[in-house]
């Protein structure tokens, strides 16, 4: 059963967790007010935030950054991600996070949106593996909590790279991989090849949290089956159902009021973070996933954004909730952007 395996301890450098599925870090979705709403349900390891630039991390007030923000109670379960290109610069941001109490730092080696590859951070650090290493070494040479890395296939179609990329940043110091197995040209409509998974993590011996395409408990256990990966990392359908985790690892059964209720929560958490406008377009963010659950969803998508204000939105949300919309057991893919 996937809970089972899930709910096994797993140590990552000098720290022990006692479940082995994480959300994966998405920059613009996996928020402070997200992070909450999955925490009410609960049954996770770890939350990743989405990327913060390692040039602002030093000096960034959390109490007025929209990206760089937490609360108290989540750090301990909470890894904070950054990206760069410089080791000092990287080397700073992870001082000042291990200073803060996260849990650990995830470096990013791994997105290929042109803007972050273009100032050589993300995924075009792939392209240069001895700057890669560097930075892992730095950063694990300067703190004493556990760091990650997460990294993609690479630019080519060739798993060998992955598997030696793997291998140097175990040997640089990382503590932990997640892995996810597409090069950086392929778009997300394209499946990830978890038998890669399955090479990373034949080639290292610390863990790797295997990545891309987990929708269903079924798609949970058959990665692990095919792969032998340590742990699981989560994204786009954490956020299309926040209880995801719960579900999967603690019995959570919910009831047909779910969707209503979670949609109406995420209004409220969002206006305990940010101003109204802010809330309305973190919560425009959100929507795509949460209306790929409905049969008719890119009609339900309509609607509910069609808002200026988080009154709007909830007024939205009471409409398309006065007749249940039609569920799918597997969300509408081509909702998620
Ligand atoms: C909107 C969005 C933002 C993302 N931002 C990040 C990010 O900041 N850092 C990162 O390493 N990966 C990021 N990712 C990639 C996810 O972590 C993950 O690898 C990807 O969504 C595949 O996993 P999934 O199929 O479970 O969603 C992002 C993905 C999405 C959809």
């Amino acid at each position: 059963m996937l809970s089972q395996y899930l709910l096994q301890n797993l140590t990552i450098k000098n720290r022990t967790i006692n479940n082995r599925i994480v959300l994966a870090p998405m920059a613009g979705l996996g928020h402070i007010a997200l992070r909450q709403l999955i925490s009410e349900f609960g049954g996770f390891g770890l939350l990743f935030t989405g990327m913060c630039s390692a040039k602002t991390v030093p000096h960034e007030n959390s109490n007025t950054s929209l990206v760089f923000n937490w609360r108290q109670e989540e750090l301990k379960y909470l890894v904070c991600q950054i990206f760069g290109s410089d080791p000092d610069t990287m080397v700073h941001a992870a001082q000042r996070i291990e200073k803060e109490s996260f849990f650990g730092v995830d470096l990013n080696f791994g997105c290929s949106v042109a803007a972050i590859c273009k100032k050589g951070c993300g995924a075009a650090l792939l392209k240069h593996p001895s700057l890669a290493s560097k930075i892992v070494k730095s950063v694990r040479e300067s703190v004493s909590i556990p760091v990650f890395v997460k990294f993609r296939t690479g630019w080519d179609n060739n798993p060998q790279f992955a598997v030696d990329m793997a291998k140097r940043f175990e040997d640089a110091g990382a503590d932990a991989l997640t892995f996810h197995p597409r090069i950086a040209p392929d778009r997300r409509s394209r499946p990830p090849q978890w038998e890669v998974i399955k090479l990373v993590r034949q080639a290292v011996t610390i863990p790797v949290f295997g990545n891309g395409n987990i929708f269903q408990a079924k798609d949970g256990i058959k990665m692990i089956d095919q792969t032998s990966c340590q742990g699981l990392s989560v994204g786009r359908m954490a956020v299309a159902r926040p209880w995801i985790f719960a579900q999967w690892t603690k019995g959570f059964s919910p009831g047909d009021d779910i969707f209503y209720t979670t949609a109406m929560r995420m209004t409220v958490i969002l206006e305990m973070h940010y101003d109204d406008h802010f809330a309305v377009k973190m919560f425009k963010k959100f929507a795509p996933y949460f209306c790929a659950n409905f049969k008719f969803g890119h009609q339900i998508l309509k609607k509910l954004i069609r808002a200026q204000t988080m009154k709007d939105i909830r007024q939205n949300i009471d409409s398309i909730f006065k007749f249940t919309p039609e569920i799918l057991s597997r969300p509408n893919q081509n909702l998620f952007l």
